[in-house]
């Protein structure tokens, strides 16, 4: 993502809450979500994982939602990431995360609107779940995009053994808090990273969640999800911009109202909260009409819905989306 220059009309919160109130409010909601995912992470005693511990996850079922179109190299998907938590610079999560991130143990959280929650071991949440590979085309609202082969579950399976109730409309997704783990989430000051109120968060409509190309991704090419592509447990929402698709998720909640979520919050007139993928809405900064795929040297034109229109598309057949962006 590319880092907004600040501009005079751009206000910080820190700059219209007197500092101190802005600081214990910050304290106040690191408190509660690191209260929240307390037992999610202990530092230290863990077991992080280098690259080449990443173990084979056998043979996977292939999936009709693939596409065939010639695969991103196993070494560009895991060296050109974009992982604030560990830095801003493309390589800082290859660097970091595999020495820093533990991927066991590993709890996820369910919360809110649905008569099946609770904190549940990584093993437990797996659990009758089946892993099959979906090889999706992944589009940056930064113009560059990849083929990704993931392993992973539908995410509607997550959602339907939540039973939601009625109440329930909108999804929300929480990265892990552990500012032991992610430097990020340690800046302070008026660095663009302390600016974000982590832990990152992000946010689908119900319908959007149950829609068969959500994802939870498990791995890639065949093994364990690599730290710096969002181990254990990463959401994967093809046909919308990649700052959707969260990283290493321990919390998925169930509310009545549209989620906030990192980037909206942060710039809510550069990142909408539906983020579909559309060369027809300029971001406000630079065309989104074409893309760079990562290795190739000419640029191509974005699809719609980045090319999955024919699954997604009535979702939003009422909605207007240069408005709804
Ligand atoms: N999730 C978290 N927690 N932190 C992040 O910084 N970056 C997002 C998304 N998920 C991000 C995140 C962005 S901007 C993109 S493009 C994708 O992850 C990149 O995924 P990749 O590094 O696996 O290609």
């Amino acid at each position: 993502m590319l880092i907004k220059k600040r501009q005079t009309r751009d206000i910080l919160p820190s700059e219209i809450t007197p500092e101190a109130i802005f600081r214990d409010r910050r304290r106040f909601l690191r408190t509660s979500a690191l209260a929240a995912t307390a037992s999610l992470l202990a530092p230290g005693t863990g077991v992080s994982k280098p690259m080449e511990a990443l173990e084979p996850l056998g043979a996977l079922p292939t999936s009709p939602f693939s596409t065939d179109e010639p695969k991103n190299t196993y070494e560009e998907i895991t060296t050109y990431n974009n992982f604030y938590e560990f830095g801003t610079g493309k390589e800082d999560p290859m660097r970091l995360a595999p020495k820093r991130l533990e991927h066991r143990p590993w709890n996820v959280s369910i919360t809110g609107e649905a008569e099946n929650t609770g904190e549940f071991a990584f093993d437990d949440f797996m659990r009758g779940l089946s892993v099959e590979e979906r090889i999706y085309r992944l589009r940056c609202v930064e113009a560059w995009s990849m083929v990704i082969p993931w392993a992973g579950i539908g995410l509607a399976d997550v959602v339907r053994r939540a039973n939601p109730t009625s109440r329930a409309k909108y999804v929300k997704f929480y990265t892990a808090y552990d500012p032991e783990v992610f430097p990020a989430q340690r800046a302070r000051g008026f660095s663009f990273l302390a600016s974000i109120d982590w832990p990152y968060t992000e946010g689908l409509r119900i319908d959007e969640a149950m829609n068969p190309l959500s994802f939870l991704a498990t791995g890639l090419y065949g093994k364990e999800m690599p730290s710096q592509n969002g181990a254990p447990l990463r959401l994967v929402v093809p046909w919308k911009y990649g700052f959707k698709s969260i990283k290493s998720v321990v919390r998925i909640h169930f509310q009545e109202t549209e989620p906030e979520c990192t980037w909206n919050q942060l710039a809510p007139g550069e990142y909408g909260f539906y983020a579909n993928v559309n060369p027809t809405v300029d971001h406000p900064r630079w065309s989104q009409a074409r893309e760079r795929r990562i290795g190739e040297l000419f640029k191509q034109d974005t699809l719609m819905f980045n090319g999955y229109a024919e699954e997604v598309a009535h979702l939003y057949a009422d909605m207007d989306l240069r408005k709804f962006y």
